[in-house]
């Protein structure tokens, strides 16, 4: 392989802290969310593309293996996308990506694999024309085709803490693409870990784009997109204020406001596990008798995450191990932490 003509990709996950959970048009939000990207969970896409005279044909592999639901949402976007990268068109491409924790569980996999896909891409046509493009466009434009493909994947470009859908909370927000907002928050917010506890590896029984079509016959729709946009104001000042107090407070009501909508919808299923629910108790329990400041999010999933501040990792890491790895899969959990955004690896 030379660098001519592939690139590598690692892009992590992130977990919304106001969630993003209803849209409209072509992948913009209802409402604003706000998001940290994590460092450990990513996905790592290697592309390699190669001029074709007659209509290009494409590969894709999942983990080394052809993945043909997976393939088809690849081929799809990338159709969907040749009117805003012409050079499409004329290459085929070797498509080829490993997660390394997994898939279609809650974990934001779809973000990560979108975005390394997608800075494959811009990659490849930078190449390809032979003309740099600006960092802060190069990645703007990443965030914007990204969203194309996976809403949350808007926000796992940049590392740190990100907001996507215009807010009047942030200058320069846009429903088309994520912003950093890392230089407006507090220092402590900057060493939070999080703790992903597996409680099921399975996939997840609904699927983000059921999901969000949920929401357009939600009794409550409105009224979330109201609180959501509220929500995301008031985070913004905490994440500036640095009161982890109130930052435990919105991020739970997020995480269970975004429960109750889906299971408030028509038809829409119970996402948390029993183990799911004990893992919440404990939390509270444990709360209660320490005044720690762990907290907990969920994405739409049985999967817990746990927030906390890196001076309180060794008593949160004993508490993990001593009580709540007992309501995991085979005890198993991912030690992770905010991260500083996608990077390019070297060639092969
Ligand atoms: O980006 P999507 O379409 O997979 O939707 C993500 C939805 C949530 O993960 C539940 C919330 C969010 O903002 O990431």
């Amino acid at each position: 392989m030379t660098s001519e003509n592939s690139t590598i990709w690692c892009a992590p996950a992130n977990i919304a802290l106001v969630k993003y959970w209803g849209k409209q048009g072509d992948q913009l939000p209802q409402n604003p969310s706000v998001s940290m990207t994590l460092s450990r969970s990513v996905t790592t896409t290697v592309m390699k593309w190669t001029r074709v005279t007659g209509p290009p044909v494409h590969s894709f592999l999942f983990d080394g293996q052809p993945e043909p639901l997976f393939e088809r949402k690849v081929f799809s976007y990338i159709d969907k996308i040749i009117k805003i990268l012409p050079y499409l068109s004329n290459f085929n491409l070797d498509i080829s990506s490993s997660n390394n924790f997994p898939h279609s569980s809650g974990i934001s996999s779809s973000a990560s694999f979108m975005s390394s896909m997608v800075l494959c891409l811009l990659r490849a046509e930078e190449k390809i024309s032979g003309k740099p493009a600006d960092p802060l466009e190069f990645y703007r434009n990443a965030s914007t085709l990204a969203r194309l493909g996976s809403g949350s994947a808007a926000r796992s470009v940049f590392g740190g803490f990100n907001v996507w859908g215009a807010t009047g909370a942030v200058a320069g927000s846009s429903n088309e693409f994520a912003i950093n907002i890392n230089d407006r928050v507090h220092p402590i917010f900057k060493t939070y870990r999080d703790a992903i506890l597996i409680v099921s590896s399975g996939v997840k029984s609904l699927s983000s784009s059921a999901g969000h079509g949920l929401m357009e016959s939600n009794p409550y729709a409105a009224e979330r997109y109201k609180s959501a946009g509220e929500n995301t104001h008031k985070l913004i000042g905490i994440l500036k204020s640095g009161n982890q107090e109130e930052f435990m407070r919105i991020i739970e009501e997020e995480a269970m406001t975004l429960h109750g909508l889906i299971q408030a919808s028509s038809g829409g299923p119970i996402l948390m596990e029993p183990g799911t629910i004990s893992i919440i108790r404990r939390i509270r329990e444990y709360r209660s008798h320490t005044g720690s400041s762990l907290c907990f999010t969920l994405d739409a999933g049985p999967n817990i995450h746990l927030l906390y501040p890196e001076d309180e990792a060794g008593e949160i890491r004993r508490f993990i191990e001593g009580s709540l790895l007992q309501y995991c899969e085979n005890s198993n959990w991912i030690d992770d932490r905010i991260g500083d955004g996608c990077k390019e690896k070297p060639r092969v």
